[in-house]
């Protein structure tokens, strides 16, 4: 039997596992937190710090093969333990990804779409740098963001003035920075590359994503976008895995827009991000494709070959997160009441994470609907999140 550790307890590591058993692998689980969800999904649940190089190392030796669902984790420690080449992607690949100064020089050395940018490796080099760069931009710490933490938008040098007396100075000098254009989006998708250790790859079906106060907030596909740029996404997203080496799954984020700099009206794709991981926008995947971001990376890890990700059907899904404030409109700190949904038939599953503690604008869970078209999913997606979520209509659990 093979055995596949997981660095990384939260959500997408809860829906890694079952995957990875469904092809016949023991799981085990690695995070810092003793309540991580995925912890519970394991054979053996590792509790210790990124730091701890003597529990990684236990993790390393129990296991065949190690993936993250995670790319903040600390590399400092992973780098000190045996057995390196078990892991998946690589530690190269997972330094890259979680640093956007190495992840925009990636792309600028590649000659892959990306905004104008400019970097920076301390706080007291940005009053200079914005002002050569130029107004409104983005500022971004070099590490540790996600759900927009850790951004600012900067209209002018007395925005920088005032950024620098807060605590994001420190941020800033901690991690460095990164300066980009604002792009003006028409839409946002997510392309997954799957890759295997020889090299043969596939590329799910490209994802159309909203986001609501910089937090993914719907996933629709098929995406809406022409067949032109529909190919010139997925020819980055295949490029970028392949320059990168990635042995797993490549999640590139892309923006569908115009530079504020570019030639006026031209609509182009622009590279934002890449995760090594599964992707919250892959979670549709499970419902409207033959097979799961999950299975992919299962697959791969297990060295049994992927084939071509096509959608089950014709028509429109579409995944909608749920929020912490979903658990507060029913006044639950715990289970969920779904009763408002019983017998829809549009409705293809809710998944509710199993977090200890509900906050807001935390992930707590997602469901997925087909609709006939894009408009359609979108609508009973945002319906049923809704329903759920009047105070009043339900009882709280
Ligand atoms: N240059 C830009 N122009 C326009 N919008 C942007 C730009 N950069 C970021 N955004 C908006 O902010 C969102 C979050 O940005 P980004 O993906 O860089 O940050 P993040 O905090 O790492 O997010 P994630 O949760 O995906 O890790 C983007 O999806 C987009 O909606
Ligand atoms: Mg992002």
């Amino acid at each position: 039997m093979t055995t596949v550790g997981i660095l990384g307890g939260g959500q997408l590591g809860a829906m890694l596992a079952p995957a990875l058993q469904d092809l016949g692998a023991d799981v085990h689980v690695y995070d810092p937190d003793p309540n991580a969800p995925a912890l519970r999904r394991a054979a053996r649940a590792h509790n210790g710090s990124w730091r701890d190089v003597a529990r990684l190392q236990e993790l390393f030796d129990a296991c065949d093969a190690v993936t993250y669902e995670f790319e903040n984790v600390e590399t400092e420690g992973l780098a000190r333990v045996a057995g390196l080449e078990k892991l998946s992607p690589s530690l190269d690949v997972l330094r890259t990804t979680q640093n956007r100064i190495l992840e925009k020089e990636f792309l600028r050395a590649r000659g892959l779409p990306h905004a104008a940018f400019v970097e920076g490796r301390t706080a007291g080099e940005l009053a200079a740098a914005a002002r050569d760069f130029g107004f409104p931009a983005i500022l971004k710490t070099a590490r540790g963001g996600y759900d927009g933490k850790g951004q600012w938008k900067l209209s002018s040098a007395a925005d920088v003035e005032s950024l620098l007396e807060t605590p994001a100075r420190g941020a800033l000098d901690a991690s460095g920075w990164v300066l980009e254009e604002p792009i003006d989006i028409v839409l946002e998708v997510s392309a997954i590359v799957a890759r295997e250790r020889n090299g043969d790859e596939v590329v799910f079906p490209l994802f159309e994503n909203e986001h609501r106060d910089h937090i993914l907030d719907v996933t629709l596909v098929p995406a809406r976008l022409p067949d032109d740029l529909e190919a010139e996404a997925k020819s980055v997203a295949l490029a970028a895995a392949r320059a990168l080496g990635v042995t797993g799954l490549l999640t590139t984020e892309l923006f569908v827009g115009r530079s504020s700099r570019g030639r006026p009206g031209e609509v182009r794709v622009f590279t934002n991000e890449f995760a090594p991981r599964p992707h919250n926008s892959g979670h549709v995947t499970r419902k409207a494709c033959n097979y799961s971001q999950f299975e992919a990376l299962a697959r791969i890890l297990l060295g049994i070959p992927l084939v071509p990700p096509r959608l089950v059907s014709a028509g429109a899904f579409c995944m909608a997160n749920l929020l912490g404030e979903v658990w507060e409109a029913q006044g639950s700190t715990e289970g969920l009441d779904l009763s408002a949904w019983e017998g829809n038939p549009d409705l293809l599953e809710v998944v509710l994470y199993g977090k200890k503690g509900v906050a807001t604008k935390r992930k707590m869970g997602h469901l997925t609907v087909r609709g006939a078209d894009a408009e359609a999913a979108l609508t009973t997606a945002r319906a049923l999140r809704a329903d759920l979520a009047s105070p009043g209509l339900l009882r709280s659990v």
